[in-house]
């Protein structure tokens, strides 16, 4: 990937390696993340949507849902992880390797803490470009106690030479490593304790075929329905003390593009309009104001998303266009666009895919008030 590095993420990366993994080693539930990877200090940071978790969103660790009862929507994902830590708990196994796709700010970390919370183990995490070298997961790997999570966040972004390193620590238990140089190098295999690695991508096409065949377990989050998003905002609503009726939830969900970190955004920003301008409730009408403000509209879309599709519509006579293109007409990173902003565009309709680049649908036209091509009412 030829992204570059934001200085944040050298910093991390660097501290990530040095540190011990005693450092890392967190109790069942705890929320301390990593300054976000490669995304670090996001220059949009009063954005709404953004690549990855901010420093603000994690501020609010008591948000996050602890236990799988607690984690709304996703309800097949969640019966059949019952079942496996029941399972796995009920013979005393560690729980088989486990991989969580889907877009961002849909709970995989979230999910990751609480399936460590159920199995009463201790929840140990890095991401994929902080393992830059063999024995950064050596170091990580052999320090474990027996049963422990291991979440490695973005393992589609982890050094291939490395990613091998965990084929046979996640078969066999097992970790070779070289000790010595030159002529006198041998390879000696320490046996690991038996450990769950749970790997998050939001890119799992981009996954070695070899690594996510070792995921015993894989499971892809999809965005959530609106009735889902409300039960979440009336949750963080009410850890965040603020007074917010059925309709106003309704309304930030609505507009939460099928995201709970966004809907835990927005109701937060909302919470500062209503304390501004009203009594400091939350209505309908005091949400819909602030979000009109915000400049997120009634389908979710921010000013960046109505960027894009205004660019493919106008600029690209509604495409196709490659994404490379598209990324330097709104001046954006092409990963952001990909991860970020295409999947809810393509969920809802306002935008396709096609082999030869991405193009505008009807709707968006529609959406932005244009008329379509070859639409000739007009003339
Ligand atoms: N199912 C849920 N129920 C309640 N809150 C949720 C749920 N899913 C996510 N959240 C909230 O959304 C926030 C973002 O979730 P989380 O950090 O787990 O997402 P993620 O998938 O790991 O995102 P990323 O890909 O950016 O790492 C959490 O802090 C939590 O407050
Ligand atoms: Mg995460």
């Amino acid at each position: 990937m030829t992204e570059p590095e934001a200085p944040a993420s050298r910093s991390f990366t660097r501290s990530a390696s040095l540190r011990t993994p005693a450092d890392s080693i967190r109790t069942p539930g705890s929320t301390t993340l990593p300054a976000n990877s490669a995304y670090g200090d996001d220059p949009a940071a009063s954005r709404i949507q953004t690549p990855s978790a901010q420093r603000e969103d994690e501020l609010d660790s008591s948000l996050r849902p602890r236990r799988l009862d607690e984690f709304v929507g996703q309800d097949a994902v969640k019966e059949q992880l019952a079942v496996s830590i029941a399972a796995a708990g009920g013979r005393g196994d560690s729980l088989d390797h486990l991989l969580l796709a889907g877009p961002p700010g849909l709970g995989k970390t979230s999910l990751a803490q609480i399936v460590a919370h159920e199995l009463g183990v201790p929840f140990v995490q890095t991401a994929g470009p902080a393992l830059e070298r063999k024995a950064d997961i050596a170091a990580f790997l052999s320090a474990l106690e027996p049963r422990s999570v291991f979440f490695v966040d973005e393992i589609h972004r982890l050094p291939r030479a490395v990613e091998e390193t965990f084929y046979p620590a996640m078969e066999d238990g097992q970790l070779p490593i070289t000790v010595g140089v030159g002529a006198g190098a041998r390879v000696v295999t320490l046996d690991l304790q038996p450990f769950t690695l749970i790997g998050a991508t939001t890119r799992a096409g981009l996954l070695s075929t070899p690594l996510r065949d070792r995921f015993g377990i894989q499971h892809r989050l999809e965005h959530y329905g609106p009735g889902d998003l409300a039960r979440i905002v009336v949750r963080s609503a009410a850890r965040l003390g603020v007074a917010i009726d059925a309709a106003g939830a309704r309304a930030i969900a609505e507009r939460s593009r099928g995201t709970p970190r966004v809907a835990n955004r927005l109701l937060k920003r909302v919470r500062d309009y209503a304390e501004v301008h009203g009594a400091g409730s939350v209505d309908a009408d005091v949400a819909d104001s602030a979000l009109d403000l915000l400049g997120v509209d009634h389908a979710g879309l921010d000013r960046l998303d109505r960027e894009l599709l205004l660019a493919i519509c106008t600029r690209f006579a509604g495409g196709p266009v490659g994404l490379s293109t598209l990324a330097v007409a709104v001046s954006e990173e092409q990963d952001t666009i990909e991860d970020v902003y295409e999947p809810y565009l393509l969920q809802q309709g306002f935008l396709q895919r096609t082999p030869r680049g991405r193009m505008a649908t009807a709707r968006a036209y529609e959406h932005l008030k244009l008329s379509p091509p070859g639409d000739d009412k007009l003339f």
